[in-house]
């Protein structure tokens, strides 16, 4: 299964592409979404308030520009759902932002791309639903595009932990 999950900082990955937790209004944000835009610099904020905003459950893709030295090529913004209950679509949303950051790697020839664990910080997602729901969108995706390597950047060893019990009940084998 060309799938790792690795305890880290998103802003230190090489992959092909990087993605971040962005908002809809496409703004630019805190948590990981302020590491990647420090990380890639004031470009990567001007190249996404062009965009005008995405609807929750999309992904946009931007050059990496800061991000480039160390091998990134293009920044996925991933728009996941803000958790108000489960009763709200938030487990369709939060597979579709993964579904299209996959898409929108593939269409730009990437054969790597690091995901954090989107929605589980200000947005609030429980981590134990959202690491279900996030591997299951990836391991669908996986079974049709072989070739992608994909990694799952968990931040502390509890999170890891979390993603690691969940990988073992979707996908038992990998
Ligand atoms: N590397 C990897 N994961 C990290 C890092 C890091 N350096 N720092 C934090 N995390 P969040 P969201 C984890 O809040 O919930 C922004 O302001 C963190 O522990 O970044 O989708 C946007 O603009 C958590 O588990 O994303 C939006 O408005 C996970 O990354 C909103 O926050 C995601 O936390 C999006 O909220």
């Amino acid at each position: 299964m060309p799938l790792e999950l690795i305890q880290g900082d998103i802003a230190a990955q090489t992959t092909c592409a990087v993605v971040t937790a962005a908002n809809k209004e496409l703004m630019g944000g805190g948590g990981v979404d302020g590491v990647i835009h420090r990380a890639a610099g004031p470009e990567l904020l001007r190249a996404i308030r062009q965009l005008g905003g995405t609807p929750t459950g999309t992904a946009v893709i931007t050059p990496a520009f800061g991000l480039s030295g160390q091998g990134v090529r293009h920044v996925i913004h991933a728009v996941g759902p803000i958790w108000r209950g489960g009763h709200a679509s938030e487990a369709d949303l939060l597979a579709s932002a993964y579904r299209h950051s996959l898409e929108l790697a593939v269409q730009h020839g990437c054969d790597s791309v690091a995901f954090p664990a989107i929605s589980t910080g200000v947005y609030g997602y429980p981590l134990d639903q959202a690491a279900e729901v996030s591997l299951r969108a990836i391991t669908t995706f996986l079974w049709d595009h072989p070739a992608l390597q994909v990694r799952l950047v968990l931040y502390g060893a509890g999170p890891l932990n979390v993603f690691q019990r969940a990988l073992a009940r979707v996908a038992p084998s990998a």
